[in-house]
C-alpha cells in the first residue's frame, strides 16, 4: 500500500472544518413547515426530483381550463416543491398565457425586451433567445426582480427550442437553506433588511442618462433578509447575488461577510435541483421560495424559451410587517 499522505500536499481550506456552515455530513431539511396541509394529490401525480425542491407533475395539460380542485392542488404542490415541472406540454403560447394568468396578473419585465421576435405581440411574454448573438445573462443565482417593491410571485418558462445538451436551469431551495443555518447565524440575520437594486446589473449596459431617466420609475427597494411566506409561515432567505447590494444597519464589512456566507450556503448542492429541459417542458417556480441559475454553456447551439412572470406581493419579514420601501 502506498503512503498517499506522504506524497500529497496538505490541502489548506479557507474555512475551518469546525465552521458549522461548511462542515460535512447530513444536510437534511424539511420540505414543508409544520402547518402544511400534507395530503396526497388526487388530480395528478407528483414525482420528486430531490428531497425538498422540484417535482415532475404528470397527468394534466396546462391551459386556462383547469378546474378549481386542480388549481388548489397545484397551489399546494407549488408550496411543497417550489418548482413544478410539466413535460410534453405541446401547447401554444395562448395556453401558456392562460395557465400563467390563473395565478395572478402578468407583468412585463422593464429591461428584458430584446428577445421579442418581430411580430410578437404579447406585451408580457419575454422570449429568451440565447444564441451567439445574445449572451446568456441569467447565469447568476437570483430571485427575479428582487429590486422591485413587489418582486414576482413566480414565473412559467416554456422550452420552445433547446440544445441537445446544456442550457439546464438550476434552482436552490431558500427555505431549506434558512432552516439549516446555525441558530447563531439566524439570530444575526432574522431582523435585518437588505437593499436590492437593478443598476449594478441591468444598468451595466446603459448610459448614465438612460439610468437617470429610468430611476424614478425603478428605485432600489428594501426587503427583509428573511422573508415569511404568508400561506405557510415558512421562513426563506431573500438575498441574491444579482440584485442584493448590501445589508442595512451593519458595517460594510459585516454586510459583506453575511452576504458571502449566505450565498455560499444557499449554493450548497443539497439545496439544489437541476432541470434538464426537453422541448415542450414547462417549469413553474415560486420566486419567493427558491433562486435560480440558467447555465450558459451551450453556444453555439440555440435555446429559445418563452417566459411569463406573475405579479407578487411586498415581502414580509419575521416581525410581520413589510419593510419594503423605496430607498
Ligand atoms: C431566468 O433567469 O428567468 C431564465 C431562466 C432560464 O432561462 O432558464
Amino acid at each position: 500500500m502506498s503512503n498517499v499522505s506522504a506524497v500529497r500536499p496538505t490541502h489548506k481550506m479557507h474555512v475551518t472544518a469546525t465552521d458549522p456552515l461548511y462542515a460535512s455530513g447530513p444536510l437534511v431539511a424539511d420540505r414543508v413547515g409544520p402547518s402544511f396541509d400534507d395530503r396526497p394529490y388526487e388530480r395528478f401525480s407528483v414525482a420528486p426530483m430531490t428531497p425538498t425542491i422540484g417535482a415532475e407533475v404528470d397527468g394534466i395539460r396546462l391551459g386556462g381550463d383547469l378546474d378549481e380542485e386542480t388549481m388548489a392542488e397545484l397551489r399546494r404542490a407549488l408550496l411543497e416543491w417550489k418548482v413544478l415541472v410539466f413535460r410534453d406540454q405541446d401547447i401554444e403560447r395562448s395556453a401558456h398565457r392562460a395557465f400563467a394568468s390563473k395565478w395572478g396578473e402578468l407583468e412585463e419585465h422593464p429591461f428584458i425586451k430584446y428577445g421579442k421576435y418581430p411580430g410578437q405581440t404579447d406585451a408580457d411574454v419575454v422570449t429568451l433567445e440565447r444564441d451567439v448573438s445574445v449572451a446568456g445573462i441569467e447565469n447568476n443565482w437570483h430571485h427575479d426582480v428582487s429590486w422591485s417593491r413587489a418582486p414576482s410571485f413566480g414565473a412559467v418558462l416554456r422550452a420552445v427550442e433547446v440544445p441537445a445538451v446544456g442550457g439546464d436551469t438550476l434552482f436552490a431551495d431558500t427555505c431549506a437553506a434558512y432552516d439549516l443555518l446555525p441558530d447563531a447565524i439566524k439570530e444575526r440575520i432574522d431582523s435585518l433588511v437588505a437593499e436590492h437594486d437593478w443598476v449594478p446589473n441591468f444598468g451595466k449596459s446603459m448610459t448614465p442618462d438612460v439610468i437617470a431617466a429610468l430611476r424614478p420609475d425603478y428605485p432600489a427597494a428594501q426587503h427583509p433578509v428573511v422573508r415569511v411566506i404568508p400561506e405557510t409561515g415558512r421562513r426563506t432567505l431573500f438575498v441574491n447575488t444579482n440584485f442584493t447590494q448590501r445589508i442595512l444597519g451593519v458595517s460594510e464589512a459585516e454586510s459583506n461577510e453575511l452576504l458571502t456566507l449566505l450565498y455560499r450556503h444557499v449554493q450548497r448542492a443539497e439545496f439544489q435541483v437541476r432541470l434538464r429541459w426537453r422541448k415542450d417542458t414547462v417549469a413553474f417556480w415560486d420566486n419567493r421560495t427558491c433562486q435560480h441559475y440558467a447555465a450558459s454553456d451551450y453556444y453555439p447551439q440555440r435555446r429559445i424559451m418563452d417566459r411569463l412572470s406573475i405579479v407578487g406581493d411586498v415581502p414580509v419579514g419575521i416581525a410581520g410587517s413589510p419593510v419594503a420601501q423605496e430607498a
